[in-house]
């Protein structure tokens, strides 16, 4: 558990990656009371230092003697290192935000997004997960009108983002889109297929059953974070070229009937969301219009006439902030809340 201070020793375990480099920056946005930051990545980031508050901070490398003296960990550097160091961090008293896939369905590890589910973090024992970037901003629209009308079932397809993969696939589409314009050919071997000018729908693995680990997340992630295992959730997940912000088209059958305009006025006033609904005007949720922001913006609220109650909407979030850096940040910010 975490003590009451004035200001805390907090670690960024993967600093040097996609979500590692949000991490510090939404740290030093937000103001976060941070006594000393502690960076740690692989050898080989060896040598390299970060900003932090205008001072450079030396990145360390990541080893099992490292946590004694920490109090928070955000750690995002891939679900292996997550298995190996959350554990040994936690028995030093470091509590953990673990944004990887390790822990999340571990039911002795709190599943958190704090505009949701807050109260969870009161169980937790020293490792706290943060969801699947695609499930967070999901479940934060998903959230009020659960409240309202009950969902019964919701059928989802993203349009992701190259910067959920990190950084080496951010490059792969940018010199992939720089070939093809300059006529050479497209190399492709983050992805199994070239990804400029391209969807692909696959993300993660692909399981016996022909869905992909990712959308068996946004299954059962769903279900942990509401805390209501009958909410059914059908997904398909794509891979965009878009550098950053994932994009989900979401329809939502409820038990109780609601109005578009119902949804509209409840999602207005929810947190952690901006309503962004004139299509009249061209105005809609856009990655470009999430990016660099740690709202989910709603849009194209209307009525599906195809079932008795049912709505579509449109999301947009930044997926590198809400869905993985601010959603951690957030969560430490309720621990200290708590302490
Ligand atoms: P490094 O930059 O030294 O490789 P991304 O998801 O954007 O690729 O970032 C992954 C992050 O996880 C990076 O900060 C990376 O550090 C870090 N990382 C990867 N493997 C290890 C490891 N074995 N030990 C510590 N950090 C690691």
């Amino acid at each position: 558990m975490l003590k009451k201070k004035s200001k805390y020793v907090v670690a960024v375990v993967g600093a040097t990656g996609a979500v590692g480099n949000e991490m510090v920056a939404v740290l030093e946005e937000r103001n976060f009371p941070v006594e000393k930051l502690r960076l740690f990545a692989s050898e080989r980031s060896e040598g390299k230092t970060m900003n932090f508050h205008d001072k450079p901070v030396a990145v360390e490398i990541l080893s099992e003697k490292v946590f004694k003296g920490i109090d928070i960990a955000l750690f995002s550097a891939g679900a292996e290192r997550s298995l190996h160091y959350a554990p040994i961090s936690a028995k030093e008293g470091c509590v953990v935000v673990d944004n990887s896939s390790a822990w999340r369905m571990d039911p002795a590890v709190p599943l958190v997004v704090p505009e949701v589910n807050p109260h969870d973090l009161k169980w937790h024992k020293g490792i706290i997960a943060n969801p699947n970037c695609s499930t967070i901003q999901m479940v934060v629209a998903l959230k009020p009108i659960h409240d309202a009308a009950k969902i019964k079932r919701v059928v989802v397809t993203t349009f992701q983002s190259v910067s959920g993969t990190g950084k080496k696939a951010m490059d792969e589409l940018l010199h992939q889109t720089a070939d093809i314009l300059n006529f050479k050919e497209a190399k492709a071997s983050v992805y199994p297929h070239q990804i400029a000018f391209n969807c692909l729908p696959h993300i993660d693995k692909f399981m016996e059953d022909g869905y992909t680990k990712e959308e068996i997340k946004m299954f059962n992630e769903t279900k942990k974070i509401m805390g209501d295992n009958s909410i059914r959730v059908t997904a398909t997940t794509v891979r965009v070229p878009v550098f950053r912000g994932h994009s989900e088209s979401i329809n939502i059958e409820t038990e109780k009937n609601i109005s578009p305009n119902e949804v509209r006025a409840l999602l207005s006033t929810a947190p952690g969301i901006i309503v962004f609904d004139a299509p009249e005007k061209n105005i809609y949720p856009l990655p470009t219009i999430a990016a660099g922001r740690d709202e989910v913006y709603v849009g194209r609220i209307r009525k599906d006439d195809t079932v008795e109650n049912g709505i579509n909407i449109w999301i947009a979030a930044d997926n590198l902030r809400k869905g993985a850096a601010t959603n951690a940040v957030q969560i430490a910010e309720e621990l200290i809340k708590m302490a």
